[in-house]
């Protein structure tokens, strides 16, 4: 079924018509598809769910190749990441491509879908902003830093479990809690695999997020537990290029602090609160998502 999807999204941007696109479209890494996985699982497998989920998967690919031009990644997924292949000015607007061919086909669904889905792409473009500008210095406040991966991530989760529990008549406010909140604990899984997973597994460098200035649930956990000294410390290595020893100083913390258990097991705490919010739905592979995105390595 996924197949179908991946075979409609590149049907999209053919019908564009124009054939530098759909060359540089296939050159944009598959990913994993997950919010196509969970559409399909709420609202079964219709024509419309099948439309909903590649329109969803389109502007994700999008505001991950913008993602990229920010975060000036080499790869994405393993692989070189387009703006590294083919400069900056070309990911931008094949993102926008990609983009604005969701949004059309986004206006053949039914409005209270289209607006989710709408609505959730502001979300994630004022999360976006907010990641970028909170790198500037250190975070400390473990508010902003949710508000941000909310808008950041779980918003389009959110809009996918909504506008799915639509197309199939069903109780709306229930996925998209169930939505939101595993959305976000996949993205604190996303941070908690920067600092554990090696950097062959996840195609970046490992505590890449530190380097670029991002101070994520881990380090927010691990800085309420250190001493002045090591307080001090692990600012003096805020958004540096860090040598081995360095890392290792700040690795060795995240074990004494138990700061990186502590964040999977808010992650896990998160993914309880989405399945309790769907306990009633009886679709047992909701939890199978649910462990897909908590339990991995990349
Ligand atoms: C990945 O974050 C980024 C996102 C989930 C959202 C990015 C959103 C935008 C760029 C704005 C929306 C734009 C369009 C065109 C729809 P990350 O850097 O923490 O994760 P990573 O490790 O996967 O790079
Ligand atoms: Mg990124």
């Amino acid at each position: 079924m996924l197949e179908q999807i991946e075979v409609l999204m590149r049907e999209h941007i053919e019908s564009i018509g124009d054939s530098r696109s759909l060359e540089l479209y296939e050159k944009v890494p598959k990913g994993k598809r997950l919010r196509a996985k969970l559409i399909l699982k709420i609202a079964g497998e219709t024509k419309e769910s099948i439309e909903l989920a590649s329109v969803v998967e389109l502007i994700h690919a999008a505001s991950l190749l913008h993602d990229d031009v920010i975060d000036e990644a080499d790869t994405r997924r393993g692989v070189t990441s387009i703006n590294h292949a083919f400069g900056n000015m070309t990911a931008i607007m094949l993102g926008d491509i990609l983009y604005s061919k969701g949004f059309t086909k986004l206006t053949y669904l039914p409005n209270e879908v289209a607006r989710s889905v709408a609505d959730a792409v502001t979300k994630l473009s004022v999360g976006e902003l907010l990641d970028v500008e909170l790198a500037n210095a250190f975070n400390t406040n473990q508010d902003i830093y949710f508000d941000m991966i909310y808008k950041k991530t779980a918003s389009l989760i959110e809009a996918s479990a909504f506008s799915a529990a639509s197309l199939a008549g069903k109780d709306t406010s229930k996925y998209a809690l169930y939505g939101r909140n595993l959305g976000l604990a996949f993205q604190v899984i996303d941070d908690v695999l920067d600092i554990t997973s090696s950097s062959k597994v996840l195609g970046k460098p490992a505590l890449n997020d530190f380097r670029e200035g991002k101070t994520t649930l881990p380090y927010l956990y691990m800085y309420e537990k250190l001493n002045e000294d090591d307080k001090t410390k692990l600012l003096s290595y805020f958004r540096k290029d860090l040598s081995e020893d360095q890392s290792n100083w700040i690795k060795a913390k995240f074990d004494e602090t138990g700061a990186v258990a502590k964040s999977i097991k808010y992650a896990q705490k998160l993914g309880y609160e989405a399945l309790e919010a769907i306990k009633d739905e009886n679709l047992p592979d909701l939890e199978k998502i649910i462990k897909e995105m908590i339990v991995r390595d990349f």
